[in-house]
């Protein structure tokens, strides 16, 4: 059995999120990813090919664990229900993830979420773990810039050796601009989503950036490693891998859809 990797899984993952199904199946492995900036639902068949997803922007998670756990509850609940009726299935079962290092009680935050949202959980994984599941390494260090943290895990011949986690993402760099430039959070968030922007705005954020570059060269001392694989929504961000790779000296790679690398898995850590 041939299983999908990497950019694969993710850009069929990208024709079907928030989209029509692309198949069905007779047992479907789903991922919940609730993050800083956005709430993933990702569902594969048994083979760990995708099937459906759906992605929400929402603001129910702060630096990776839940603050507001009845509009996460609704969001989750909402988007299981399409998904069934799209599916005409019922999905009674899934993984969820949650940052390196979080604790029990926070753990079982995100876990009761999923559960009162219909799907019993089978598995919690860490985030950049669940990352690197789709990338299909067995070593190097996994950087996972989302919305509200930088998580970091370290692979050695398979096994994750090492994890980490800090409160810098994209929601820093949106931040820093609005300050800047003196505007809302909202106007320089759609100003940093603009690709034609992102040169210019280069220097303002370059600060930021170094700051994230600092964190992952901090967690990887000590360990050989020779790729950096940048993932999570703000590792596209014009200039950052530049930035890691100069202050590391270790070569970066941003694989293609990032934003999905995490949330596919979890789906995957879905047994
Ligand atoms: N093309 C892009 N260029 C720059 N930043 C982007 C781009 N697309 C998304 N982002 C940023 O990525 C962040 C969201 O990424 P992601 O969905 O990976 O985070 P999350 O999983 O919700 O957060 P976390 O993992 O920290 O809890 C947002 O801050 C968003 O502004
Ligand atoms: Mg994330």
């Amino acid at each position: 059995m041939e299983i999908l990797c990497g950019e694969k899984l993710c850009e069929l993952f990208a024709s079907c999120v928030n989209s029509k199904p692309l198949k069905r199946a007779e047992r479907y492995r789903v991922g919940v990813d609730l993050g800083t900036a956005n709430v993933v639902v990702a569902v594969l068949d048994e083979k760990g090919e995708p099937v459906a997803g759906k992605m929400q922007r929402a603001q129910v998670v702060r630096d990776g664990l839940v603050v507001d756990f009845v509009g996460a509850r609704s969001i989750v609940a909402r988007m299981i229900e399409e998904l069934n009726e799209e599916l005409e299935t019922e999905l009674t079962e899934g993984a969820c993830a949650v940052p390196p290092g979080t604790g029990k009680a926070d753990s079982k935050a995100t876990m009761y979420v999923v559960e009162s949202a219909g799907l019993e959980v089978l598995n919690i994984v860490d985030e950049p773990t669940a990352a690197s599941k789709v990338l299909g390494i067995s070593d190097g260090a996994v950087v996972d810039v989302g919305g509200g943290t930088t998580g970091i895990s370290v692979l050695k011949e398979g096994r994750v050796v090492y994890t980490a986690d800090e409160p810098t993402g994209g929601t820093h760099f949106t931040l820093v601009l609005a300050g800047h430039l003196n505007i809302s959070f909202d106007e320089a968030e759609a100003m940093k989503l603009d690709g034609k922007n992102q040169k210019k705005l280069f220097p303002i954020l370059k600060p930021t950036m170094e700051k994230v570059a600092d964190i992952v060269k901090r967690h990887i001392r000590g360990f050989e490693v020779d790729t950096i694989y940048l993932v999570g929504g703000a590792s596209t961000l014009h200039g950052l891998k530049e930035v890691v790779e100069s202050i590391t000296g270790v070569r970066a790679v941003v694989p293609g859809y990032p934003l999905f690398v995490t949330p596919l898995g979890v789906a995957l850590s879905c047994p």
